[in-house]
C-alpha cells in the first residue's frame, strides 16, 4: 500500500469514526464487550425485514474484479460499486475472499457512514493453511502428528490475515477423508478420527487465539463441511452420501464436536445430500443433532450457493422454496446465492417463515459481530500499516520452513540411501517438480503467490556444498510428455551419481472438484521414472501429492521415497533440510497409501468381515481382491526415520481394567541407529467382540518422541473406559465389558508390541 492510499484511508477512517460515534448501533451496542447485550434486541427492533435478511447475506468480494471467484464457480457477484450500494442499503452482512485492508476499509467506511443502522460488516476468507506466508497443506501438516505445530501455523495465519481486515476464516476443514479419489482430502487431516479431532482442536485454538475473539489478531473459526462431505459415492466431489447414523456418530461427527468444544462458533453446511436430504436443508442434522443434542449456539452458514443447489439436487422446485427449506432447516446465513436477501422478506410477509426464526438468525450474526469486537471498533482488524508489518516476516518464514520439514514422510530408505551427502556427489534433479514455483502452495490458497515460494532446485542448491554439482532436467510435464524430455533426463542421470526424481500430482489435480478415477502418478511421469531407473543410478523419489497415491513401477521400486505433498512457501529449503540430513524425517502418513485405486475407499480402521484373510498370502474364500491384499501398501501412521527404531517390552499395568479405572500400557522404544530420530509412537486397540462390530484397529493415542543414537525411552499411555466408546445398538455412547487387543506400534498395520486386557463389568 502506498502513502497516498494510506493517507486517504486515514482520512476516511476519521470520518467513519465520527459517523460511528453518533450511529444508532453504537448508541445501542458501543458499551458492550464480548457478551450478547440486551441492546441487540433494541437494534433488532429497529431493523426492517430487508435489513434483517441483509445481515444473513454474505457475498464474494467484488473488489478488484472479483478475485474471490477464481476459486469458486463464477457467479453473479456484481461490481464493487453495486456491492457498496448493497452495503449502503443494509443488504449485505459482509464479504469473503476480499483483498486486504484497503478494500475492507472502503467497505466498512460506507457501512459506518452511509447505511441507516451502521451495523459493521464482517470480512471472511478461506484462510486454510496460511495467508501470505503459506504453510503445508493441512493433510501434510496432519502428518507431522504435532497438533501444537498446527496450532502455531493457524495462529500465524490468523495474525497475517487479521491485519488485512479478515475477521472470519472458513477453516478448519474437519472432514474425515476415507476415499483418496476425492480431491478435498488435501484440506483436512486425513482418514483417522483421533488425529482429525486433535488437528481440528489445534487449528480452532490457533485461529481464535487465547485473548478472546475481540483481540485484533483473533480470527473466528468455521468448522466445515457439515457433514460427511468426504463420503461422496465413488470419491466424486459433491456426490450423494449415504452413510449410517452410526458411522456419522462414530466417524464424521466427532471432529465437529471437538471443534465446537474448543470454541468454534460457526459451521458450514456441506454441499452433499445425506441419505436423500441435502445437508443444507436437513433439519435432523442442523436442528435435532446440532442445536438440540449438542447445544450449539453459534451460526450455520451455507457453503457457496449451497441453498441454490437445493434446486440442482432436485429437492426444491425454485429459489423461493430453496430459501425456505434451507432457512427453516437451520442455515442462518446464505453464502453467495443472494437467495436470502431476495426471498426471505416475501416469505416472512407470506407467513411461510416466522419472524421469530428470522430474528433468531439475525441475533446469531449480531452476537458474533459483538464478540469480534466490531461494534466496539469496526476497524479493529483493518489497518494498512499493520497489514504490511505482519506479513511474511522472518519468524513466519522460519515457521513455514519448520512446518514443511516436519510434514515430510519417509516411505522407504533401502540401503540407507538417505540422507544424501552434501559434497562429493553429482546430483541430477529430474522431474516436472524439480524446479519452478508453481505447484508449491497447493490447490486451495487464496492469498499465497507462486512468486513467493522457494522451489526445489533453489533449496537443493542451497543445501549442498557446491551448487554446480546439481543439474536440473524436467524430463516430463505433469500430465503431458515433453518432446525429447526423457532422453535429456536419461543423459542427466547418466552424468550424475544420484538422481532425485520429483514426480507426482500438480496442485490442480487435488482440491475442490478434482476427484481422480485413478490415484496414480500420471503415465508420462511413470515413463520418465522407468527410463531414469533403467540407468541404474540410485534414485530418490520425491512425491508431490495432495492425496494418497497408489504407487507402482519404477516410482515404487526406487530405493528411497519421500512424500513431500504441497509444502508451501518454504518447500525447497525444507526438502533440502531432510534430503541432506540437517533434520531427520519425522512425519507419518495421515492417509493409507493403497496398492491400487480399486481398494478405495480404504481406511485402516475398517471392519474385519466374517472371512478376514490372515496376514500373508491370499487364501481362498477370504476377503481380498484377486490382485492385491486387503491391506495398505503403506498404511496410516507409517513413516521411517534416519535412525533404527525397535519396539519391545510391552507392559500392561494389569490384565484387567476396572470399569471406572485406568490402565497403563507401556513399551520401550529404542534407536539403535547412528542418527537421531523422532518416532511417532502409536497406541491402537481392537474390541474383540461387541454388540456392534468394531474396527480391526483404532488409534487411541500417539506421542512423538526424540531419540538420540543409541537412546531408549519408555513410553507410557493410559487408557480409560472413555477411550473404548462406540455408538451402540440404540445409538447412544456405549462401552461393553470384555476383551480388547492393544498394540503400541509404528503404524496401523505394524505389529509393534501387542497384548490383551479385559474391561471388567461395573
Ligand atoms: C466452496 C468450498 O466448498 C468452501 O470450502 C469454501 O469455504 C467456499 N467455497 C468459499 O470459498
Amino acid at each position: 500500500m502506498d502513502d497516498r492510499i494510506s493517507r486517504r484511508a486515514a482520512l476516511m477512517s476519521v470520518a467513519a469514526a465520527a459517523a460511528w460515534a453518533t450511529s444508532p448501533a453504537r448508541a445501542l451496542l458501543g458499551q458492550t464487550h464480548g457478551t450478547l447485550p440486551a441492546s441487540v434486541e433494541s437494534l433488532l427492533a429497529r431493523m426492517s425485514v430487508e435489513e434483517k435478511a441483509g445481515q444473513l447475506t454474505l457475498m464474494a468480494a467484488a473488489w478488484a474484479g472479483g478475485a474471490a471467484n477464481a476459486l469458486n464457480p463464477i457467479s453473479a457477484t456484481g461490481t464493487f460499486d453495486t456491492q457498496l450500494a448493497d452495503v449502503r442499503a443494509g443488504r449485505l452482512t459482509g464479504v469473503f475472499n476480499g483483498n486486504g485492508a484497503e478494500m475492507a476499509h472502503r467497505m466498512q467506511t460506507v457501512a459506518m457512514r452511509e447505511s441507516r443502522l451502521k451495523i459493521p460488516l464482517l470480512f471472511a476468507a478461506d484462510v486454510i493453511h496460511g495467508f501470505r506466508t503459506v504453510f503445508p497443506v493441512p493433510l501434510a501438516e496432519a502428518g507431522s502428528f504435532e497438533p501444537a505445530l498446527a496450532e502455531r501455523t493457524a495462529r500465524a495465519a490468523a495474525v497475517e490475515a487479521s491485519a488485512a481486515g479478515i475477521d472470519w476464516t472458513f477453516a478448519p476443514m474437519v472432514d474425515i477423508a476415507r476415499d483418496q479419489r476425492w480431491g478435498r482430502g488435501v484440506e483436512g487431516a486425513g482418514e483417522d478420527v483421533l488425529l482429525g479431532r486433535m488437528m481440528a482442536a489445534a487449528r480452532v485454538r490457533g485461529f481464535q487465539g487465547d485473548r478472546g475473539l475481540a483481540a485484533d489478531d483473533a480470527v473466528l473459526a468455521c468448522a466445515k463441511h457439515f457433514v460427511a462431505y468426504g463420503a461422496g459415492e465413488g470419491g466424486l466431489d459433491y456426490n450423494s452420501v449415504d452413510v449410517s447414523e452410526r458411522t456419522l456418530r462414530d466417524v464424521y461427527f466427532p471432529p465437529f464436536q471437538t471443534a465446537f468444544g474448543e470454541g468454534a462458533q460457526t459451521v458450514m453446511a456441506s454441499f452433499n445430500e445425506l441419505s436423500g436430504i441435502p445437508a443444507t436443508a436437513n433439519p435432523w442434522l442442523l436442528d435435532t443433532v446440532l442445536r438440540k443434542e449438542w447445544g450449539f449456539e453459534g451460526l450455520v452458514v451455507s457453503d457457496y450457493t449451497g441453498d441454490m443447489e437445493l434446486i440442482g439436487h432436485g429437492f426444491a422446485a425454485d429459489a423461493r422454496e430453496a430459501t425456505r427449506l434451507a432457512f427453516m432447516a437451520g442455515v442462518d446465513m446464505s453464502m453467495q446465492s443472494g437467495f436470502y436477501i431476495d426471498h426471505l422478506p416475501a416469505l416472512v410477509s407470506a407467513g411461510a417463515v416466522p419472524m421469530a426464526r428470522l430474528d433468531q438468525a439475525v441475533r446469531r450474526v449480531l452476537a458474533l459481530k459483538v464478540k469480534l469486537g466490531l461494534f466496539e471498533d469496526p476497524f479493529r482488524r483493518i489497518d494498512p500499516k499493520r497489514e504490511k508489518a505482519r506479513i511474511r516476516t522472518a519468524p513466519m518464514l522460519a515457521l513455514a520452513r519448520e512446518s514443511a520439514r516436519r510434514s515430510i514422510v519417509l516411505l522407504k530408505n533401502d540401503g540407507d540411501l538417505l540422507p544424501l551427502p552434501k559434497r562429493g556427489k553429482r546430483i541430477a534433479l529430474i522431474g516436472p517438480f524439480a524446479a519452478g514455483q508453481h505447484d508449491l502452495i497447493g490447490p486451495w490458497n487464496v492469498y499465497g503467490s507462486d512468486a513467493d515460494g522457494v522451489d526445489l532446485l533453489t533449496g537443493v542448491r542451497a543445501a549442498v556444498a557446491d551448487p554446480t554439482f546439481v543439474t536440473m532436467t524436467l524430463g516430463s510435464g505433469v500430465e503431458q510428455p515433453i518432446p525429447g524430455g526423457i532422453a535429456a533426463a536419461v543423459a542427466a542421470a547418466r552424468a550424475a551419481d544420484i538422481v532425485v526424481l520429483a514426480i507426482g500430482e500438480g496442485q490442480s489435480m487435488s482440491g475442490e472438484a478434482q476427484s481422480r478415477d485413478a490415484i496414480v502418478v500420471p503415465a508420462p511421469q511413470q515413463a520418465l521414472a522407468g527410463a531414469v531407473a533403467a540407468t541404474g543410478k540410485p534414485v530418490v523419489v520425491l512425491l508431490r501429492n495432495g492425496r494418497a497415491l497408489a504407487l507402482e513401477g519404477a516410482a515404487l521400486a526406487a530405493p528411497a521415497i519421500l512424500v513431500t505433498w504441497f509444502l508451501g512457501s518454504q518447500s525447497g529449503p525444507a526438502i533440502g533440510d531432510i534430503l541432506f540430513g540437517a533434520e531427520g524425517p519425522s512425519a507419518r502418513l495421515p492417509v493409507s497409501f493403497p496398492y491400487a485405486t480399486g481398494q478405495e475407499p480404504y481406511h485402516y480402521d475398517h471392519k474385519s468381515t466374517g472371512r478376514p484373510n490372515p496376514p500373508g498370502d491370499s487364501e481362498p474364500y477370504k476377503a481380498h481382491y484377486r490382485e492385491v491384499p486387503n491391506a495398505a501398501l503403506f498404511p496410516f501412521g507409517h513413516g521411517l526415520t534416519y535412525g533404527r527404531i525397535t519396539y519391545a517390552g510391552l507392559e500392561l499395568g494389569d490384565t484387567r481394567m476396572a470399569w471406572d479405572g485406568t490402565l497403563t500400557i507401556r513399551a520401550t522404544i529404542t534407536n539403535s541407529g547412528t542418527r537421531a530420530a523422532e518416532e511417532v509412537v502409536q497406541l491402537y486397540i481392537h474390541d474383540v467382540a461387541a454388540s456392534i462390530t468394531r474396527p480391526v484397529r483404532q488409534l487411541k493415542a500417539f506421542r512423538k518422541i526424540a531419540l538420540a543414537p543409541g537412546a531408549a525411552q519408555v513410553v507410557t499411555f493410559t487408557l480409560s473406559r472413555a477411550d473404548l466408546l462406540f455408538h451402540g445398538v440404540d445409538m447412544s455412547p456405549t462401552v461393553e465389558p470384555g476383551v480388547f487387543n492393544v498394540w503400541i506400534a509404528p503404524s496401523a498395520q505394524a505389529e509393534g508390541v501387542s497384548g490383551t486386557f479385559t474391561l471388567m463389568q461395573a
